[in-house]
C-alpha cells in the first residue's frame, strides 16, 4: 500500500526550452499534474473528436509526488515522428496522437520552414493506466510541450481532449469543469476554471494506491462498453449529472464540504454501479478499495458529518478528499488499517505539522 498526501493545485508548467524558429535542433521540456473527478466523464458521443455523454468536475493535483515529465525536440534530420513512454516505444500511429500532432501542425506558428519530426519522451513518476488519470497528465503534458515546441497560440486545452478527455481538465489549476457542449464540431465542448486553488486552500487529496498494476479494461474501451449497454446511463446523462454539476458547483463556491463531499462520494459510487451494469459487467475496485469506501462511511458516521469523502476512477486506486482539519485524523485512521509500508514517507515530505499531528494520534 502507497500513501501520497498531496496538495491541491497546480497545473502544466514549462520547465526548458531552447526553442527558436532558426534552431536546428528546438527542445522543450514540460511537466503537468493529474487531475481527480469528482463528477465523472464516461462515455462519449464522438469517439474521433472525443466529445463526452455529460460535463464533468475535477480538482487538480499539486505535481511535487504525481507528474508526467515530457519532452519533445523537433529536428530537420529526423526521419519519422516517434514517443518513448516510461522507456518503451509508442505507436505514434494511433489516431489520438495523430489527431493531436496534426492539429498542433495546423496552428504552428513555429518550425514551419522544413519538415520537422518531432521525438518524444514522457515519463509518469505514477502507475500508467492504473485508474490514476496517467491519460489526463500525460496528454495534457505533450500537448503543452508541443504547443510550446511549434509555437501555437491561444488555449491548446480543446487538443489535449483530442489524446485523452480527462485532459483538457489538467490544463487548469484549481476545480475544473469540462462542459459537454452541443455542437457537432466540439467548438463548446471546453474546460473551465470553476475555482482557483486560492479560492479553497485548505482541501487537501490523499491518494492509496492499492494496485499500481495496469488496468484490464482501459476507460476509452470500458465507457464505449457502458455507453451501448449499461441501462444507467440515459438518466445518468440527463438527469443526475447535470443536476449533480450545479450543486457541486455551488458546493465550490460556498465551500460546502458536506454537500462536495457527499455528491463525490454518490457519483463514484454511481459511476462503479454504471460500470458494474455494463455487459459484459466492468469491475475496477477490489476488496481493498471497499474496505476503504467502507471505513470512510463508518468514520463519517462516527463523526456526525462528512469529514473525507473517496472517490475511484477506473481502477482500485482511492483519491479522498478532504479539509485540513480532518487530515491528521484521517492519515491516522489509514496507517492504523493499512500499516506503514513502502511509500508511506512520500506524504511525510514537506507536511511536518501533519507529521507532527498524526504521532499525537498514535
Ligand atoms: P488512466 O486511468 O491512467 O488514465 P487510461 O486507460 O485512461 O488510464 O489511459 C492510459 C493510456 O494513456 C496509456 O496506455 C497511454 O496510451 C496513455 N498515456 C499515459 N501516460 C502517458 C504519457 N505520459 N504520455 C502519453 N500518453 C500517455
Ligand atoms: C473514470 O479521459 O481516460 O477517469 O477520453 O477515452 O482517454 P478517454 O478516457 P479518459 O476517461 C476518464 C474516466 C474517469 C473519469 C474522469 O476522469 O472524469
Ligand atoms: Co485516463
Amino acid at each position: 500500500m502507497h500513501l501520497f498526501k498531496l496538495c491541491f493545485s497546480d497545473f502544466v508548467k514549462l520547465v526548458t526550452s531552447n526553442n527558436n524558429n532558426n534552431s536546428m535542433l528546438a527542445s522543450v521540456t514540460c511537466t503537468a499534474p493529474v487531475n481527480i473527478a469528482t463528477i465523472k466523464y464516461w462515455g462519449k458521443r464522438d469517439e474521433n473528436l472525443i466529445l463526452p455523454l455529460n460535463s464533468s468536475l475535477s480538482g487538480t493535483l499539486h505535481q511535487d509526488d504525481l507528474k508526467t515529465t515530457t519532452t519533445a525536440v523537433a529536428s530537420e534530420s529526423f526521419e519519422e515522428d516517434a514517443l518513448w513512454l516510461n522507456g518503451k516505444k509508442e505507436d505514434v500511429n494511433s489516431v489520438r496522437y495523430q489527431n493531436v500532432l496534426k492539429t498542433i501542425r495546423s496552428r504552428a506558428t513555429k518550425l514551419m520552414d522544413k519538415k520537422h519530426f518531432v521525438h518524444i519522451c514522457s515519463i509518469n513518476n505514477f502507475p500508467t493506466a492504473a485508474g490514476l488519470a496517467s491519460s489526463a497528465s500525460g496528454y495534457a503534458c505533450l500537448v503543452y510541450v508541443l504547443a510550446q515546441l511549434y509555437g501555437v497560440e491561444g488555449d491548446v486545452s480543446s487538443i489535449a481532449r483530442l489524446g485523452s478527455g480527462s485532459a483538457c481538465r489538467s490544463m487548469f489549476g484549481g476545480f475544473v469543469k469540462w462542459e459537454m457542449g452541443t455542437k457537432a464540431d466540439g467548438s463548446d465542448s471546453i474546460a473551465v476554471q470553476v475555482a482557483p486553488e486560492s479560492h479553497w486552500p485548505d482541501m487537501n487529496i490523499i491518494v492509496l494506491v492499492v494496485n499500481d498494476k495496469k488496468k484490464e479494461t482501459s476507460s476509452t474501451d470500458g465507457m464505449q462498453r457502458s455507453a451501448q449497454t449499461s441501462a444507467m446511463m440515459k438518466e445518468r446523462c440527463a438527469t443526475t449529472v447535470p443536476e449533480r454539476m450545479v450543486t457541486i458547483e455551488r458546493a465550490i463556491q460556498e465551500h460546502d464540504f458536506q454537500t462536495f463531499g457527499d455528491i463525490t462520494m454518490k457519483d463514484s459510487d454511481d459511476f462503479h454501479e454504471v460500470c458494474a451494469t455494463t455487459d459484459p459487467p466492468i469491475y475496477y475496485l477490489n476488496d481493498t478499495s471497499r474496505y476503504i469506501m467502507n471505513l470512510i462511511h463508518r468514520y463519517n458516521k462516527l463523526a456526525g458529518s462528512v469529514r473525507c469523502a473517496y472517490t475511484f476512477d477506473a481502477g482500485p486506486n482511492a483519491c479522498i478528499y478532504l479539509p485540513q482539519e480532518s487530515v491528521a485524523e484521517v492519515l491516522s485512521l489509514f496507517l492504523k488499517h493499512f500499516p506503514a509500508g513502502e511509500g508511506v514517507q512520500n506524504y511525510y515530505r514537506g507536511t511536518d505539522e501533519v507529521f507532527a499531528k498524526v504521532n499525537d494520534y498514535q
